[in-house]
């Protein structure tokens, strides 16, 4: 008796299943996952999955495929420069929108969210500011003014169309930076004082009260020491902590990931632990910048496959722990890969000695490599109980 209870049980939960797992199958094609977008497959998960988008590569009619898979395999984009403050704004008071607004205008037609990024930074900043606070011309008082002015102008601009803004990026300094007690570094700091970060939070929250507001950084993948003063990781943590201690309307942390073959990277369970704690704070995480750089060795660049594999593997499995972190907390609620192909990627023309690159999931002919098919099977195989729907995130007040 307990024993047809017990198989008729197991037959229901079985028939329950396997409503929940059908998928419609194309004109009489039985459903293939590994066929799917990277974007459909994070989709069961609640999760999206998105890329940085080299705008004039996106333009370039000579480029179909670049424009192609931009669309169809990623349901969230990030401009990788066209929201920068020098893209923005060259000249003092006069806003280029075009470029950001054409990207957004892509994601609209192509059913996917936007990253903004970025409101704060030390890098790409206008000849015209920086100039101007060396040579004395602009003061403490006015920059003050002049930065609150920018992230109003931006994100009221953008207001309603930007899911997630990188509000600040890459505040900290890094252990091997002098000096290597860990700090708040940079032209804003060094103007402002690292007061400006708070500051930053508040005028975005009230120039767009629905998008997600997110500290940006690398470096922040996983835990080290647990002290502040060389764990960056640990840092920004308390940072995050003081700032919803203070009520900074701050929504979430964002982890780079940019990472390199070369070193000795994390396990899965390391970086998970990282979201998690974030998330123990109230915040929603996200994977931003996802790469995975090699160094470009002569046998490499000659197609030596004994110095090619190795590399590949190891980038595929590099991307996979991200994937399989960020998959492990609902609470990270998007993975994006900072490109998606060797043919437009930021490293080959960063890390030039010695040269890095082959750092994206698509080779510059844009074939699939290993790291791409290894986060498709993430995706695919993983569900409850340790992989749980996403947790949308509330905006702060
Ligand atoms: O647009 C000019 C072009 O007119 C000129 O001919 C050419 C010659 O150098 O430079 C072009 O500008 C370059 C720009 O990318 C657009 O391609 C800049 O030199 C170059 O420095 C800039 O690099 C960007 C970098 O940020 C600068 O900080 C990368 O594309 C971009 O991928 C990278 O992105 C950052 C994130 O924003 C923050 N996290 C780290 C990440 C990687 O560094």
């Amino acid at each position: 008796m307990r024993l047809r209870r017990w198989i008729a049980a197991g037959a229901a939960a079985a028939a329950t299943l396997a409503a929940l797992t059908v998928t419609p199958a194309t004109a009489g094609r039985p459903y293939d996952p590994t066929a799917q977008s990277l974007r459909d497959l994070a989709k069961r998960h609640g999760l999206y999955l998105g890329t940085a988008v080299d705008t004039a590569a996106l333009a370039d009619a000579a480029d179909p495929r670049y424009r192609e898979l931009a669309g169809s395999e990623f349901s969230t984009v990030t401009a990788e420069n066209e929201m920068k403050w020098e893209s923005l704004e060259p000249t003092r008071g006069t806003y280029n929108w075009a470029p950001a607004d054409q990207l957004v205008a892509f994601a609209t037609a192509h059913h996917q969210r936007v990253r903004g990024h970025v409101l704060v930074w030390h890098n790409q900043l206008p000849a015209w500011l920086t100039a101007g606070v060396a040579d004395g011309s602009i003061g403490t008082t006015e920059l003050r003014q002049i930065l609150r002015d920018h992230i109003t102008a931006v994100v009221t601009h953008f207001k309603g169309r930007i899911w997630q803004w990188d509000v600040v990026n890459e505040a900290v300094s890094d252990p091997w930076d002098t000096p290597a007690t860990l700090h708040y570094k940079g032209f804003w700091a060094e103007h402002l004082g690292p007061g400006y970060v708070a500051d930053a939070f508040r005028w975005a929250r009230a120039a767009d009260p629905k998008a997600l507001l997110f500290y940006n950084d690398y470096n922040i993948e996983a835990f080290g020491s647990g002290n502040p003063a060389n764990d960056k990781t640990q840092f920004v943590y308390e940072m995050a902590r003081d700032l919803r201690a203070q009520g900074v309307p701050i929504d979430g942390i964002g982890s780079q990931g940019h990472l390199g073959t070369q070193y000795g990277n994390f396990d899965t369970f390391g970086v998970s632990e990282a979201l998690k704690k974030f998330a123990g704070l109230g915040l929603a995480t996200a994977f931003t910048e996802v790469d995975v750089r090699s160094q470009l060795t002569e046998g490499v660049r000659a197609g030596d496959s004994a110095e090619i594999n190795p590399r590949l593997q190891a980038s595929a499995a590099n991307f996979s722990v991200l994937m399989r972190a960020c998959l492990s907390s609902p609470h990270c609620l998007s993975f994006t890969l900072w490109g998606f192909t060797d043919k437009h990627s930021w490293v080959p023309g960063w890390f030039t000695d010695p040269p890095e690159g082959v750092a994206t999931v698509y080779d510059e002919n844009y074939r699939p490599k290993l790291a791409y098919q290894e986060l498709k099977a993430d995706l695919i195989y993983s569900g409850p109980p340790f992989v749980l729907p996403r947790v949308p995130q509330q905006p702060r007040r």
